[in-house]
């Protein structure tokens, strides 16, 4: 084979006179009776080739050339000229083409389902999966890898420089309570054992802490059997870190330094320091813990005025719990979101159709107003709930509360404090979206710091207590006296203790979520009996690290953030599928390799385990 000498996108005037040779596949082919044209691809980019039947050595290469299609590889040889029919400004290789004196054909392609063509016509997603080495081949996704690659380059080389080992933990693991559904793989060796695939290294890398390696990262593969949505796949990537001796500070001080390593390296951008945003001021203004900063309409509590309107629903949902004044109470409230300007472009269509879609969060639906100019030059109310609240002793005060003008759309949630807070926090960006006011990508960067979550919440469905983050992330330090004495059923306390916790937060994405964790074996055992773990369960799962943490564990926290969530603001795409070479469907399939599949009744005997599974007839 003629061993290539120059990439497909590397060769310039400078180049003029020389004889190269090049490998690739055919992008595009011209026949114009006499000349052949071939746009040749590889990774780096394209370079035009010309066979020219006048004063070929080799009459039957012409022939050849001929016959070249779409996707044949081939291997050329031949001399850089100045392009003959003028420059291609769109190519980085435009000014020049390769007049070819030998051609090899190195695999002609049967008909391709689709041609990697990022201007042409893709097929559905579906068949570009099944098909990936052709869909990968587009110079998008090309790009996406090689934007891939740098941020794992960017993110070893600016963890090495600060001190941190790269250390690998196992794959074949065992069951942990990280929150999320486990894969699990049956043990031949051990009848009836199976390993569990890790949600992620978190024991490992506080083992490793216990271990005195003081500063550890990995880029990691992490396993949730979850349903995949647009940014959640059932195996994903995780940039996972961990830091002996610190306090939450230094970590977040070394995770804002390689943020900004990563986004000036990757994108050229400058990130300034990060805002730091208590979750209890996220719920407020944003009805959510990861919130997207990047427009206004906030979310404004306005029950107390609500209180003195004769409207049944706001009643019937300040009579819910009216006493229980606690913020994480299921307390009744009614909420609002000012729209400015939403009396016009907020179509009566769009605000029906709020209060349907606001039925998927529990709540009743959405109560929706505008504000008018009066005759008298006031801010008047007008449809859907203005006579309620149009009494002069709710009025003055709404239009101050929520800073009303004529001309604005106000919708307002009345409910549990916890439904109508997730209500507004989801229907802030629905709105945003239809209102077209979402920045576009590569326009703003607005990262943050969510803090203080609480350790715990009861479980709405079960009544059980459940760790926010996980159940090794510490009480924030003037905190953790008043966990450590809190009785098991005092709901007051526990759900007012905030956690060590923090999430990285881009644009109302979360990209990556630590805590500096419990190092004190007694604190640890009372989170797991809080948890509803019996001291014996405790130790048949966590022996290790209860013991661990007896034998002189340092103070230590991290940080994991998602990989492929990183990328895909990079490359400004809102499918994680789009970031993984070999990415899983909505139900966890790899059309490609068709994964997952039967395995025969040998195999399983082989594993001690039997399929209760009956096909449907
Ligand atoms: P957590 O569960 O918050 O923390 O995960 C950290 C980050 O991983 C990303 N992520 C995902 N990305 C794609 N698909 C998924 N299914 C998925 N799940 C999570 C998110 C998230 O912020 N061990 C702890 C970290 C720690 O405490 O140090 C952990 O895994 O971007």
């Amino acid at each position: 084979m003629l061993r290539r000498t120059h990439t497909c996108g590397e060769l310039r005037e400078s180049h003029i006179g020389q004889t190269v040779n090049l490998n690739g596949w055919v992008n595009s082919y011209r026949d114009h009776g006499g000349l052949v044209f071939i746009d040749l691809r590889d990774r780096f980019g394209l370079t035009q080739l010309v066979f020219d039947p006048e004063g070929a050595a080799n009459p039957s290469m012409h022939e050849a050339a001929r016959k070249l299609r779409n996707e044949d590889v081939v291997a050329v040889r031949g001399t850089i000229r100045t392009r003959i029919g003028g420059e291609n400004p769109k190519l980085a290789t435009g000014k020049v083409e390769l007049v070819v004196s030998e051609l090899e054909v190195l695999n002609k392609t049967d008909n391709p389902p689709f041609l990697p063509d990022d201007f042409g016509q893709l097929p559905n997603e579906e068949i570009r999966l099944k098909h990936r080495y052709l869909d990968l081949r587009r110079t998008t996704m090309q790009k996406i890898l090689t934007t891939r690659h740098n941020v794992m380059r960017a993110t070893r080389n600016y963890f090495h420089e600060n001190g941190f080992l790269e250390v690998e933990t196992p794959i074949l693991y065992k069951s942990t309570p990280e929150g999320a559904r486990e894969f699990i793989v049956p043990c031949r060796n051990v009848p009836g054992t199976f390993y569990a695939l890790p949600q992620s290294p978190q024991l490992f890398k506080q083992i490793l802490m216990v271990s005195g390696c003081d500063r550890y990262m990995q880029i990691c593969r992490c396993f949730r059997d979850e349903d995949p949505r647009a940014d959640r796949q059932p195996e994903f990537s995780q940039v996972d870190l961990e830091m002996s001796f610190v306090r939450r500070e230094h970590i977040m001080e070394m995770m804002e330094g390689f943020v900004r390593r990563v986004f000036g390296e990757v994108l050229g951008i400058t990130v300034p320091a990060l805002v730091r945003m208590p979750y209890r001021e996220c719920l407020e203004r944003f009805g959510i813990d990861r919130p997207d900063t990047r427009y206004g309409l906030e979310i404004k509590d306005i029950s107390e005025i609500a209180a003195k309107c004769d409207f049944k629903v706001f009643k019937d949902a300040l009579a819910k719990n009216p006493t229980a004044r606690q913020f994480y109470s299921k307390k009744g409230v009614v909420k609002a979101i000012r729209i400015p300007g939403g009396a016009e472009k907020l179509t009566r269509k769009l605000t029906d159709g709020y209060s349907e879609w606001v039925k998927t969060f529990g709540a009743g639906g959405v109560a929706v107003v505008k504000t008018i100019k009066t005759p008298d030059g006031n801010i008047g109310f007008e449809t859907g709930i203005a006579k309620f609240i149009d009494a002069p002793t709710v009025k003055p005060e709404l239009i101050a509360a929520l800073g009303l003008q004529v001309g604005d759309t106000v919708l307002f949630v009345a409910d549990t404090y916890a439904v109508a807070t997730k209500t507004l926090g989801e229907l802030r960006q629905k709105v945003a979206r239809d209102l077209g006011i979402v920045p576009e990508w590569g326009k703003m960067w607005n990262f943050l710091w969510m803090i203080d979550p609480p350790m715990f919440e009861r479980n709405k469905d079960t009544g059980k207590w459940v760790a926010l983050h996980h159940p090794f992330t510490a009480p924030r330090d003037d905190q953790a006296a008043a966990f450590v004495e809190a009785a098991e059923d005092d709901d007051e306390t526990l759900e007012s203790i905030v956690s060590a916790g923090y999430d990285v937060v881009l644009n109302g994405s979360e990209i990556g979520g630590g805590s500096i964790r419990i190092h004190d074996r007694a604190v640890q055992s009372k989170v797991f009996q809080l948890l509803g773990l019996s001291p014996e369960q405790a130790k048949e799962k966590f022996s290790f690290l209860l013991e661990a943490l007896s034998y002189g564990a340092p103070p230590h926290g991290g940080i994991a953030f998602g990989l492929d969530r990183l990328v895909m603001h990079l490359v400004g795409s809102d499918n994680i599928r789009d970031v993984i070479a070999f990415p899983k469907t909505q139900i966890g399939a790899d059309l490609m390799t068709r994964a997952p599949s039967s395995c025969t009744e040998d195999q399983m005997k082989q594993v001690h385990i039997k399929s209760t599974w009956v096909p449907p007839v």
